[in-house]
């Protein structure tokens, strides 16, 4: 018998329709939103939105990214691409909050107006959140709200889930909480390791995050 799931690649991604988020926009001449970027990571994310918008699929600009570790590779796809990234350590801050202060601070300077976490692997504090009520959302690499928090992908292998995905949703205190906006699901082999399968969840974080920032826009 053959125990392999469904192929749910013609089914997803799953889409759940965006609550409203403001008045809708006019469409037709809406300038393109202005992005703020918090990533900590590789930034395969950050590079499938500025892919888009290069390649005119999304109407948004990046205004900056902002990173936390210094030897994270988005400032190089960052720089290469002409973006500004700015570096904001949180080991020189004794306190989230200061450090949220001047991710504040460098966001507003920039104009941004929606801001992005695609792997930003640091709890935000009411600070963050005060200056961008329901202007941020973050991508998590699971169907939540099973799995918030860290090593989502290896959590989900460890409770056998035949179907796992991702989410976007707004963010709130609580970690990987908040509105969901869009998820979009994949099969579970058993044959997957962490990697394996969190590269199928990427390939449709790189669709949904893009999608989700489309829909904000229409907003
Ligand atoms: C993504 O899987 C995201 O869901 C998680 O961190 C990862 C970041 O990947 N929060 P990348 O840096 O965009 O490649």
């Amino acid at each position: 018998m053959n125990n392999r799931p469904a192929d749910l690649s013609s089914a997803i991604p799953a889409l759940v329709s965006p609550p409203a988020l403001s008045a809708p926009r006019p469409s037709g001449e809406s300038p393109p939103i202005k992005l703020g970027i918090l990533a900590s990571g590789t930034g395969s994310n950050f590079v499938a939105i500025a892919d888009a918008i290069a390649h005119q699929q999304l109407a948004a600009q990046i205004q900056l990214v902002i990173y936390n570790n210094p030897d994270a590779p988005v400032a190089k796809r960052a720089h290469e691409r002409g973006i500004a990234a700015h570096l904001v350590n949180h080991r020189n801050f004794s306190q989230r909050e200061v450090f949220d202060q001047q991710v504040a601070d460098l966001l507003q300077a920039a104009e941004v107006e929606w801001v992005i976490m695609v792997g930003w692997m640091r709890r935000v504090t009411q600070v963050l959140i005060d200056v961008f009520p329901d202007r941020m959302i973050n991508i998590h690499p699971s169907l939540l709200p099973s799995f918030p928090g860290i090593r989502a992908v290896e959590q989900a292998l460890a409770h056998t889930v035949k179907i796992s995905g991702c989410t976007v949703h707004l963010v709130r205190l609580e970690v990987d909480s908040g509105p969901i906006l869009i998820q979009a699901a994949v099969p579970v082999y058993p044959e997957d390791t962490a990697a394996s399968l969190h590269a199928r969840i990427q390939a449709q974080e790189h669709q949904i995050i893009v999608q989700a920032i489309t829909e904000i826009g229409q907003n």
